[in-house]
């Protein structure tokens, strides 16, 4: 069972009792606004997506983590690794990724919780290179993106939904080596 901590985060794995926390965050429609074709997710859909983040822990050594926040024991969200097979021009490869109910936001919470994901793929998995996804508007996401040292690569559009997005990327030498730096 792997469980990360970090100063104020506590990053582990998945319950069947985090659906109700997972839909409400994934009804929000600000929340999900840059995610996909931008639509809230009902409980069903949700429901599934949390089978799926357990099956990518399953079938890889790593996936997307449940976040907590330590003091209070509330849930925040999740962060963590998974494969984009939603834009097959990047595959294959490993993504990171980050979902935060909305009343989180603003803490710093994503990149604490991404920095000890990406820590974990480099040192703990071995990943030799690291991407991140996010539509081109998600400024707050590229920002996240900017703080863990992932450099702009290229824009391109997800050939499922049209979605303009841009790919960041940190390789594992980059990483050791401090960073990609900002483009
Ligand atoms: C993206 C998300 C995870 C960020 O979470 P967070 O905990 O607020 O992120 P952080 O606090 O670590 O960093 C956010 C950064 O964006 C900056 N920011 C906030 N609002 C911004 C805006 N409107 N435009 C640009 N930057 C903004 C913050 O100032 C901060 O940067 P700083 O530390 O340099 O000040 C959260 O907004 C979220 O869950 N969004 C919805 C889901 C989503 O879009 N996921 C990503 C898909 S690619």
């Amino acid at each position: 069972m792997t469980t990360l901590q970090t100063e104020r985060l506590a990053l582990r794995q998945w319950r069947d009792d985090d659906l109700d926390a997972l839909a409400a965050m994934n009804a929000d429609p600000e929340v999900m606004r840059y995610i996909m074709d931008g639509a809230v997710r009902d409980r069903p859909q949700t429901e599934a997506g949390l089978r799926h983040m357990v099956k990518i822990w399953e079938e890889h050594a790593f996936g997307l983590f449940a976040i907590d926040v330590r003091e209070t024991g509330e849930f925040a969200g999740w962060a963590g690794l998974s494969v984009p097979e939603f834009l097959p021009e990047v595959m294959p490869t490993v993504e990171i990724g980050w979902r935060l109910a909305r009343e989180h936001w603003g803490q710093g919470y994503a990149t604490e919780a991404a920095t000890a994901a990406l820590r974990f793929g480099f040192e703990e998995r071995g990943l030799e290179r690291v991407v991140s996804i996010r539509h081109r508007e998600n400024d707050r996401s590229r920002r996240v993106m900017e703080k863990l040292g992932m450099a702009h690569g290229f824009d391109t559009v997800v050939p499922a939904n049209g979605q303009p997005v841009a790919v960041h990327a940190i390789s594992r030498d980059q990483y050791l080596g401090g960073g990609a730096g900002e483009s």
